[in-house]
């Protein structure tokens, strides 16, 4: 089982403000689409009802809450009280990558586990509330890296991919 997170964050590691993204990038969105299309997304209660409270289509949903009644509904989504049975349901779909979509509090609980990171890094600096946590960066490798231009300054990418080592 491969487990990867994915996230966008900006110059100070910035990731959301009051429940959403601090930002509109679509050229992101795009990107976040096609790595985990057919995926197993697993991501915090507060990201998932940001969202709308609707699953990630074409993507097998996990949904984190303490709360044991909590209830969602669809066909591709599922409720888990903890990060161990985010990796029992993983372990059971071998050819599938779990990806840890966030927010904060999730990315913590994977933090020694994870395989692969895809980070998004927004040349700009936004207002927000949600910051992504420390990861040491000396225990992968940087295997990919993509800039993208944007006519906003603030707005410039760059698509990475760390490895563990
Ligand atoms: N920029 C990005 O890439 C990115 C990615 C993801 C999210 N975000 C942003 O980040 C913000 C939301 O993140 P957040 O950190 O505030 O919240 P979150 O991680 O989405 O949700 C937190 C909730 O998840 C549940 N949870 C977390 N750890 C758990 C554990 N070990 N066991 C059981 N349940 C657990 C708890 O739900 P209960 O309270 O129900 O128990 C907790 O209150 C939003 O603004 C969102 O847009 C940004």
């Amino acid at each position: 089982m491969t487990i990867a997170f994915i996230w966008a964050q900006d110059a100070n590691g910035l990731i959301g403000q009051d429940g959403h993204l601090p930002w509109h990038l679509s050229d992101d969105l795009k990107y976040f689409k096609q790595r985990t299309l057919g995926q197993i997304v697993l991501m915090g209660r507060k990201t998932f009802e940001g969202m709308g409270s609707r699953p990630l289509p074409r993507r097998d949903n996990l949904v984190l809450t303490r709360q044991a009644d909590y209830q969602v509904s669809g066909d591709n989504i599922a409720v888990v009280t903890s990060p161990e049975a985010a990796l029992e349901y993983a372990e059971a779909r071998p050819d599938q990558t779990l990806f840890v979509i966030g927010g904060a509090g999730v990315f913590m609980s994977f933090a020694d586990k994870v395989d692969t990171l895809y980070v998004t890094r927004i040349a700009g600096t936004f207002t927000g509330d949600t910051v992504m946590p420390e990861l040491d960066f000396s225990k992968f490798k940087r295997t990919g890296l993509r800039t993208v231009e944007n006519d906003d300054p603030q707005l410039t990418h760059s698509f990475e991919t760390w490895e563990r080592l």
